[in-house]
């Protein structure tokens, strides 16, 4: 059984990932799932519970800047990236520090290890409350659409975790940016809740590509990730007669990602939309053209995964 837990129950939260148990919460870019990112038993459950790949490496979830400095090191950019993005939807890889507890499952022997400091108050609150640092991919099952509701994680983890935090819908609805800071420059890992644009006027120079070879098969870099059971086509201007049609901006009557064209809205509304046609068993859904850019570009990298063909 998987309980559904609200605000008045975190405490009951933290003990139970502080007991090795499977907790999904809401961040503010998607629902994860957490476990006690010291207790390799409890990551390894993560793994089954999701039917992921053992090779793919996970986001270590901190409360604070301080927290994450036990855990991996920082230099002069990727500390200037943390006081300036975190709390945030910003995951960054780094070096690991020879002390950190974090159990080698987590960052699957990696010499790095992916760490973020979540906005979403619920979530902070449940890190300091736990008192370890917690390991959360999405909450669903490998390859398919990430959650955004607690409903979302139960249709598709219930009986399979010990509880979920119920903290309503995410803000932001992608998730996070994940950026690799090196003495060469700052890679972009996977785009994300964190618009690219804003990364590069920071840092006041371009991101670079992943390093090649950087992240063997990790999940959300995979060709097919966060796909529906059902077809996708992506940037029709109109749908076909079998398809159901997912606008942006003005347009045909019916589901749509921003009825205004607004990109943080249909970011916040892309994979809840993906669930809602997935759980009617839409067979081929049509996806209106979204600009490349800010959120846009972790808007289409989402749709061109999930669009491409499965294994
Ligand atoms: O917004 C998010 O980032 C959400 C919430 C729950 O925080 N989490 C999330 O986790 O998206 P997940 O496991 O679905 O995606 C984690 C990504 C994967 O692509 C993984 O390969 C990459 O982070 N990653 C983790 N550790 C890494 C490392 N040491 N080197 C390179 N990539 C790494
Ligand atoms: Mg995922």
């Amino acid at each position: 059984m998987t309980a559904r837990l609200t605000p008045d129950d975190l405490d009951r939260a933290a003990d139970i990932l502080r007991a090795g148990g499977l907790v999904a919460f809401p961040t503010e870019t998607v629902y994860g799932l957490g476990a006690d990112a010291t207790d390799a038993r409890a990551i390894a459950r993560i793994f089954a519970a999701k039917d992921r790949p053992r090779f793919n490496p996970l986001i270590v979830h901190v409360p604070d800047l301080d927290t994450a400095l036990a855990h991996v090191t920082m230099d002069a950019a990727a500390l200037s990236l943390a006081r300036a993005f975190w709390p945030g939807p910003l995951t960054l890889v780094l070096p690991r520090r020879a002390g950190s507890r974090v159990a080698d499952l987590a960052a699957t022997g990696l010499p790095t290890l992916a760490v973020r400091v979540p906005a979403a108050p619920l979530a902070r609150d449940l890190l300091f409350r736990t008192g370890r640092p917690v390991a959360a991919p999405s909450a669903n099952p490998s390859g398919q659409v990430s959650p955004t509701t607690a409903d979302h994680v139960l249709r598709s983890l219930g009986g399979r975790i010990d509880a979920v935090l119920d903290g309503g819908p995410a803000t932001v609805g992608v998730e996070s940016t994940i950026l690799m800071p090196t003495p060469r420059g700052t890679h972009l890992l996977r785009p994300g809740g964190l618009p690219a644009e804003t990364l590069e006027a920071h840092l006041a120079t371009a991101l670079l590509p992943p390093p090649a070879g950087s992240a063997p098969n990790a999940p959300g870099q995979q060709a097919s990730h966060y796909a529906p059971r059902g077809r996708l086509r992506l940037n029709a201007t109109a749908p076909e007669p079998d398809e159901v049609y997912l606008g942006f901006g003005p347009g045909p009557a019916g589901p749509t990602l921003s009825a205004t064209g607004d990109l943080a809205e249909a970011a916040a509304a892309l994979f809840a939309r993906l669930q809602t046609l997935d759980a009617a068993d839409a067979p081929r859904i049509a996806v209106a053209p979204i600009p490349d850019k800010g959120l846009g570009r972790a808007i289409n990298d989402r749709l061109r995964r999930a669009a491409a063909p499965r294994p």
